[in-house]
């Protein structure tokens, strides 16, 4: 029985979505190492988190599709976790060859280790995403993939721009990709958003838009080179369907969570990166 509360407790959430979409004939996932996780866990998932609509099993298959096309191009190639819970990410795009660090706080780690144990490709480090030591685990001037999936918006902004900001400044040769909540839905959180009635979301100080994601980051630091937003919504059905209507109307289509891939570097002479700075 897992002895996890607040945002560390998120990780079970998103876990109990992959599985969920797992088990489905027609899953848009396969991941049978969370199938396998969530089955040996003594906890009432569907008493917190109610039925699971597969949202956070789409942003999974989203950011490991994104992966698997950077591991193309850098077979031997870092990957960094950051908040990596019980995420199984690592197992569903293993090319052989590639690293993967995992970082997570103290508690998610030693949870994490009785399932996944480490080895020597697959790497843990208990610590802080906000202090700099796990920095020093990873080299500066390889090809580094920097993966932040659901952690982010439990941090306050000042927060995530210094960490994106020591991000920038330490890697030369790096990718990002991380989720995003909208304004609204950050403030419903600080209000109280239960989840079920046995279950209130922890605050997500961070909210972004995302027509704000692109200038924010450029306005951040000036290596955010590259920044692109990913499309992900919602499996299949009726959510489905209220995604692609949201979608569709101008006053609502920014107001949705979103996946943000950024590509640090100089910006390129011509690029929108450059114009923006004058260049
Ligand atoms: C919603 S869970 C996401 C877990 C995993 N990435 C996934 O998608 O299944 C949030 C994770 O962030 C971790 N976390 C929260 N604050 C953190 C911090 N300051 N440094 C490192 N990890 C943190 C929690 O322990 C938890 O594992």
């Amino acid at each position: 029985m897992p002895s996890l509360a607040g945002v560390p407790e998120t990780m079970l959430w998103s876990l109990y979505n992959r599985a969920s979409e797992a088990s489905r004939p027609d899953a848009i996932l396969s991941d049978p190492e969370s199938l396998r996780i969530h089955a040996a866990l003594d906890y009432d998932f569907a008493a917190h988190f109610g039925a699971p609509l597969g949202s956070l099993a789409v942003r999974a298959a989203t950011m490991d599709s994104a992966l698997r096309q950077w591991l193309l191009r850098h077979p031997d190639g870092l990957v960094v976790s950051l908040g990596e819970g019980l995420e199984t990410q690592s197992r569903r795009v293993d090319n052989g060859r590639m690293r993967w660090l995992s970082v997570d706080l103290e508690e998610a780690i030693r949870l994490r280790e009785q399932f996944l144990p480490p080895t020597k490709r697959f790497r843990h480090l208990a610590a802080n995403a906000l202090a700099p030591h796990w920095m020093d685990a990873v080299d500066p001037s390889g090809p580094v993939y920097i993966v932040a999936q659901g952690l982010l918006m439990y941090l306050a902004p000042e927060a995530v721009r210094g960490l994106l900001c020591a991000i920038a400044e330490r890697f030369a040769a790096a990718e990002l990709l991380f989720d995003t909540v909208p304004r609204w839905f950050s403030q419903a959180t600080r209000r109280g958003v239960y989840q079920t009635p046995r279950y209130r979301l922890p605050p997500m100080p961070w909210g972004i838009n995302r027509d704000e994601v692109e200038a924010t980051l450029r306005a951040w630091h000036p290596r955010m080179a590259d920044v692109k937003l990913l499309e992900y919504r919602m499996p299949r059905g009726l959510p489905l369907m209220m995604a692609n209507i949201t979608n569709a109307l101008a006053v609502a289509r920014h107001q949705v969570p979103s996946l943000v891939h950024v590509v640090l570097g100089e910006a390129l002479p011509g690029s929108r990166a450059a114009q923006s700075r004058g260049a």
